[in-house]
């Protein structure tokens, strides 16, 4: 309830724009820059350098070029010409070929077929390098759309790719085994995103329990699911039905944001696990760090701390 509560507030305070402003003005700064405790940077230089920094340390990586909810189509185009440039530099660097991205990024506000045309275009500079594309899951009125496009890129042959569950809907279980039947790998999530009680859980408790169901489905049958949390309890109930199951540690993952729980995403590395970390990066950061401090209000200390220090 706590959480949904915080959401929402956070959710609210996301669309307020004197707040927007002032944060985006201090949050990147060189020095007591707030937000880059959870940003990796504003250019994809940065994002490389910490992309290579993780790999040698033994994590995967999967870069994300921040932005969403675009309003035009030059502005969805200009992502996607952007997206096959960070490919471009991926490559060039060496660091691993895994990306995650949005589809509203890519014009699903404009009209789905734009959102195709620049995913397309995207795929189609990806695939050749052997690229892993996930597209992540925005909140619940494109959760149709995104499985469609999804659907609609494999049946063109773009099978390296995949998507996100968000455990916290209610239509989660019918989703996974449709993607499970699909053969694309999941991500499962527990949900970012503020959502109307008819089509989420709002206790936590549901959410954690929906989010354990969902796990053994995954486990049971995808290819390759990834298990994207912070939260202890999951990471062992997922572990639990790993070795429950016979099934190995290289047959699934683990996820978690640049920046959170480094100590379990280290502690996890250590036990032999995969751990792969979100690295989200660009000058449209404000949406993903709102929705950062929504999750856990004490993240506000650190952007109060930052604010102090710059004045
Ligand atoms: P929960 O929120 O219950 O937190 C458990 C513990 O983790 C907390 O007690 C705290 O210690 C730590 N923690 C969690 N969030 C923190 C934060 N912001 N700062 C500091 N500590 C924190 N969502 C979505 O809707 N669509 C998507 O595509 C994705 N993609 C995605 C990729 C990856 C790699 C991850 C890890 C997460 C996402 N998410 C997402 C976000 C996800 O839905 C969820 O909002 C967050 O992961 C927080 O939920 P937890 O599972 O960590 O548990």
């Amino acid at each position: 309830m706590l959480a949904a509560t915080s959401k929402a507030l956070f959710h609210t305070l996301a669309g307020f724009g004197p707040l927007r402003r002032l944060v985006s003005r201090y949050g990147m700064a060189p020095e007591h820059g707030f937000a880059r405790r959870f940003i990796a940077g504003e250019t994809a230089a940065e994002a490389i350098d910490a992309a290579r920094i993780l790999g040698t340390r033994g994590f995967g990586v999967s870069l994300d070029y921040l932005g969403e909810s675009v309003a035009s189509a030059e502005l969805a185009a200009a992502a996607a010409r952007a997206y096959a440039d960070i490919i471009t530099a991926i490559v060039e660097a060496g660091v691993e070929r895994n990306i995650s991205l949005k589809l509203t990024q890519l014009g699903l506000d404009v009209d789905r077929a734009t959102a195709i045309d620049n995913l397309r275009r995207v795929l189609d500079a990806a695939q050749p390098h052997g690229f892993f594309i996930r597209i992540d899951m925005e909140n619940s009125p494109y959760t149709d759309a995104t499985l469609e496009i999804l659907e609609t890129v494999w049946r063109l042959g773009f099978t390296s790719t995949g998507t996100v569950i968000q455990s916290c809907l209610l239509r989660s279980d019918a989703d996974v085994e449709r993607l499970n039947r699909l053969g694309a790998r999941v991500r499962l999530v527990k949900g970012a995103y503020n959502e109307p009680r008819t089509v989420a859980y709002h206790r936590l408790e549901d959410v954690n329990a929906a989010y354990v169901r969902l796990a053994g489905r995954l486990l049971g049958a995808n290819p390759y699911p990834a298990f994207a949390t912070h939260d202890p309890a999951m990471i062992e109930a997922v572990k639990d039905e790993a070795a429950a199951r016979g099934i190995g540690r290289d047959r699934f993952e683990f996820q978690m944001l640049f920046g959170i729980r480094r100590d379990l995403q280290a502690a996890l590395l250590a036990e032999g696990y995969k751990v792969r970390v979100y690295v989200p990066f660009g000058k449209q950061w404000f949406p993903y760090f709102m929705r950062r401090l929504g999750e856990r209000p004490a993240n506000v200390a650190f952007v109060l701390r930052g604010l102090w220090h710059d004045r």
